[in-house]
């Protein structure tokens, strides 16, 4: 299990943040953390061209096709991405991205030798009818035993500001260690400043995946401050 946490900037549908490309960017790649940016689609090239280290949001399997609006793994492949988030629940939600979707697109990725981050996580509704382990039993039986990084985002914490605790971030990244037990884990829901210490520092917690925050250059340096005091 590598030692360094592992910060995924996830900016979604915005535009990179003032200063993403100056020489004292907290988004460029450092020898002590690892920090990645996931821009929009048209914003990877020049992202890539500042020095970052990027990943795509999402993307199809197939190489090619009659996909209308869509970009494949083998494009972002070709355009210098090292990673490519699989199934975040905003794809879920509004591109009725499935499960088996989510694998496929898992797969594609990891034979292309780009690293796949597989996003699970349980509503609201389903956590207050008790049914998170449910939930995500099923997201993970989808997913390949070799899947490198699953980021658990519960969609109650998602842009709400409203954060899993510590306790139960570390009860579900437990729970998905036992099914895998060599995957990177990354929490992602409402993390900033405030609270990437605590999350960061729970024992199976191996990195964040971060919106909001990571917007705010400020904001996601200081969660990569946060995170250097983690041993
Ligand atoms: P958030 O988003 O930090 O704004 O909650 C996290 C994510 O959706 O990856």
């Amino acid at each position: 299990m590598p030692t360094q946490l592992l910060l995924a900037a996830n900016w979604k549908m915005n535009p990179p943040p003032n200063g993403f490309n100056a020489p004292s960017s907290p988004y460029r790649p450092r020898p002590d953390t690892d920090v990645l940016v996931l821009p929009a689609t048209v914003d990877l090239e020049r992202c890539l061209a500042a020095g970052l280290r990027v990943g795509g949001q999402g993307a199809r399997p197939e190489a090619t096709g009659a996909f209308t609006g869509d970009v494949s793994m083998e494009m972002l492949k070709r355009l210098g991405c090292t990673h490519v988030l699989c199934g975040h629940s905003e794809r879920r939600q509004h591109h009725g991205e499935t499960d088996a979707f989510v694998s496929e697109q898992v797969r594609a990725a990891l034979a292309l030798d780009l690293t796949p981050i597989a996003c699970v996580g349980e509503t609201g509704e389903e956590r207050a009818m008790g049914k998170e382990r449910e939930i995500l039993q099923r997201q993970l039986a989808a997913l390949p035993t070799e899947t490198p990084i699953i980021a658990y985002e519960p969609v109650w914490a998602i842009g709400t500001g409203k954060n899993a605790t510590p306790a139960q971030a570390q009860e579900m990244h437990a729970f998905i260690r036992s099914v895998f037990p060599h995957a990177r884990l990354l929490y992602g829901g409402s993390m900033n400043e405030k609270n990437a210490l605590d999350l960061l520092s729970q024992k199976d917690v191996d990195g964040g995946l971060i919106g909001s925050a990571s917007l705010q250059p400020r904001s996601f340096q200081s969660i990569i401050e946060r995170a250097l005091t983690i041993a």
